[in-house]
């Protein structure tokens, strides 16, 4: 199968690796020193829990050109990188295409690229499981298995087989949703709730362990992010996220604590623009809502303070 994963970076290089050793020819879209980094040494990636490192030459390319045509196209990037190469994704004629990262508007792109795009195109939107940061060249990826979550806006994925044929020979899990813009806009509440702390002041959770009032105030702001979203008729999914922090605080308060002590949660990235980007997309769905968050609102002002304080 032809692929092509558009967005070299943590996650973009991961999903690259898998559909390699899945047998496919896979050409990379990346751009800058990165590009340069991919042509010289493939893709190259510290698999942290796994103590080992894997070496996979791929295909690079810098543009997208209208005529070329892929199987599948993975776009794998911030929320921010999105939108400006949704009209490249339009001018080109590949048809099945999935957009992986972090989205608090699905629908606004898929509205969006449906409407730019000359020839019929099929989009789903999905979420991968990892996480892990760059150094030297290379990438660093904390997982436990590969996982994907994934499914489209107006109904199942039509390109579902594709897709499974595309992992059918690595162990990758992909998890199709029935209402991925549920699972995505569920998603990045504890994401927002918990950035917001990591760019405070202090800096990157340093004190979070030993901050008491703070690590309650972001389990208090997730709940109130949940009750944003059921108060416009999400449903919360997975379920158990809101039965975690709504019934089990204590244990919520501890989890969060030892997951800021095991070292490698530090080589998860953030980044500032992103959560920004998602916090005003939150928002308005926070003014439609019309309930108090005082929690949330609290974390925000303090999110967007780190940055002025730099
Ligand atoms: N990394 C994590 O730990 C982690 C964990 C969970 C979820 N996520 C989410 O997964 C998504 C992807 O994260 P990531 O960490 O893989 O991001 P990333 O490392 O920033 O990777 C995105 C890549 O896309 C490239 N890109 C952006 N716009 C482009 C364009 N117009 N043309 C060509 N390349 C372009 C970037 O290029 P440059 O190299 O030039 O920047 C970068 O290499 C995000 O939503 C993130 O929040 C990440």
């Amino acid at each position: 199968m032809k692929i092509l994963v558009y967005g070299a970076g943590v996650l973009g290089s991961y999903l690259a690796h898998v559909l390699v050793r899945g047998g496919h020819d896979v050409t990379v879209l990346a751009r800058g020193n990165r590009a340069n980094e991919l042509e010289r040494n493939g893709v190259v990636i510290r698999h942290y829990f796994q103590l080992k490192t894997t070496v996979d030459p791929v295909r690079v390319i810098r543009t997208l050109e209208a005529d070329e045509s892929y199987d599948l196209i993975f776009v794998v990037m911030k929320y921010t990188d999105f939108k400006p190469v949704l009209p490249v994704l339009a001018a080109n004629r590949s048809r099945c295409i999935v957009l992986v990262g972090n989205n608090a508007d699905a629908y606004g792109m898929l509205d969006e690229l449906q409407e730019m795009s000359l020839t019929e195109k099929q989009i789903a939107f999905g979420f991968q499981l990892s996480g892990g940061t760059r150094a030297n060249g290379r990438v660093i990826c904390i997982r436990g298995g590969g996982q994907m979550v994934l499914g489209g806006l107006d109904g199942p994925i039509p390109f579902q087989p594709l897709l499974e044929k595309a992992f059918a020979k690595v162990k990758y899990k992909l998890v199709f949703h029935e209402d991925i813009d549920a699972w995505l806009k569920s998603h990045i509440v504890p994401i927002l709730a918990l950035n917001a702390y990591l760019f405070t002041k202090d800096g990157r959770m340093k004190k979070t362990a030993g901050d008491k009032k703070r690590l309650k105030q972001i389990i208090a702001a997730i709940d109130e992010g949940f009750s944003v979203l059921e108060s416009m008729d999400y449903t919360i999914t997975p379920a158990s996220q809101a039965t975690f922090v709504r019934k089990h605080k204590l244990m919520a308060y501890i989890a969060i604590k030892i997951y800021d002590m095991l070292p490698f949660s530090k080589l998860v990235d953030g980044s500032f623009g992103e959560m920004a980007a998602l916090y005003d997309t939150f928002s308005q769905l926070k003014r439609k809502a019309n309930i108090p968050t005082y929690h949330w609102d609290d974390l925000e002002k303090q999110f967007h303070h780190s940055k002025n304080s730099d």
